[in-house]
Formats: structure tokens, C-alpha cells, sequence
């Protein structure tokens, strides 16, 4: 129960991004810094780290009988184009610095971001690991 008690914090974090914000790079930070104040407040000790970012992008998850991660789909380089592991329909670069429209819609980043936990782990994923994820693709370059 306790993701949907990040619902309305997140929700009221992300208004106050602007949804006119240039798409580049510079909606991907602002997303990772509103998650990682949002990881703070739930732990005062919280810091974002691109190494747990990574960890949690390439951490293995039995779905079913299958073995699935982020990096199924979004492969193991977020600089690389994905590609659905079921329809294997093409995903773009999960990295800001490839791929521009990314996160430029934070609304839209933050249910897909939502929808994928749930996907993957049966529930959202925190703060933390949304903060470190983007933290993580932040240091992907080309
Ligand atoms: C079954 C395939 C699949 C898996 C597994 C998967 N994704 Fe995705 N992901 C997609 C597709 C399809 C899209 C939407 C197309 C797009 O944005 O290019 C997407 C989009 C996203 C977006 C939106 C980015 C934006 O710019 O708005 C985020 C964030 C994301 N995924 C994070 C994750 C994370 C984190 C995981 C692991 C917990 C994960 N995904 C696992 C297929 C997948």
C-alpha cells in the first residue's frame, strides 16, 4: 500500500515542472532532481547514485516463467535503440543525450515509468530508484 502514498506527493512535485520546458536535456535533470527531493524527504540520508541506476536497469526480475529486466526491452546500452521483447516493436534510445524527447513529457514519463514497474515488480517503483535510473541515463553518452 505504501506506493499509492507517493501518488499526490508526486503529483504535486510534478506540477510545479513546467510542461513548456525545452525537451532535452535539461527535463531529464529536472526530473531526477524532483525524484531524488522526493527520495529525500521519504530518507534524509537518500543520495542519487548512476551505479544503483544501473543496477536497477539491469537487475533480473522473473515475470511469470520469464526473465525480465528494463534492459529486456530498452537493452543493455540506453544509448541503443530497444525493441519490445514480445511485439518487438522498436523502442527509441532510453539516453537523453541520443534520444531528445525523452522525459520531455515528465507526465507522460512518469506513467510509463509507473506502468513498467508495475509490469516488472507487481508494484511502482520508489523515489530512489526512478531518481538513480535517470541519474544513471544522464551519463550515457553517445
Ligand atoms: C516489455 C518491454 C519493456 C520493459 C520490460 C520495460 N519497458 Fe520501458 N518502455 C517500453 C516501451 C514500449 C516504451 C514506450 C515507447 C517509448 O517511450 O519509446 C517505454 C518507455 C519507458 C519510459 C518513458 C520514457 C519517456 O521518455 O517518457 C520510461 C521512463 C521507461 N520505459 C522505464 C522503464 C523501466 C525503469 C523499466 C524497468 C523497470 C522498463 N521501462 C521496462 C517497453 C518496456
Amino acid at each position: 500500500m505504501r506506493k499509492l502514498s507517493y501518488m499526490p506527493m508526486l503529483l504535486a512535485l510534478l506540477g510545479f515542472v513546467s510542461l513548456s520546458a525545452q525537451a532535452d536535456v535539461t527535463t531529464a535533470e529536472q526530473a531526477a532532481k524532483d525524484y531524488g527531493l522526493f527520495a529525500k524527504r521519504l530518507n534524509p540520508q537518500s543520495t542519487l547514485s548512476a551505479e544503483a541506476g544501473r543496477a536497477f536497469f539491469i537487475k533480473k526480475v522473473v515475470v511469470g516463467s520469464k526473465d525480465l529486466s528494463c534492459a529486456a526491452c530498452h537493452t543493455d546500452n540506453p544509448a541503443n535503440p530497444g525493441k519490445h521483447n514480445e511485439t518487438g516493436k522498436p523502442i527509441k534510445p532510453m539516453a537523453p543525450s541520443v534520444n531528445t524527447q525523452r522525459f520531455s513529457d515528465l507526465n507522460k514519463s512518469a506513467m510509463n515509468f509507473s506502468k513498467h514497474c508495475r509490469d516488472l515488480y507487481g508494484k511502482d517503483c520508489s523515489p530512489q530508484d526512478k531518481g538513480d535510473f535517470i541519474t544513471y541515463l544522464l551519463t550515457v553518452k553517445k
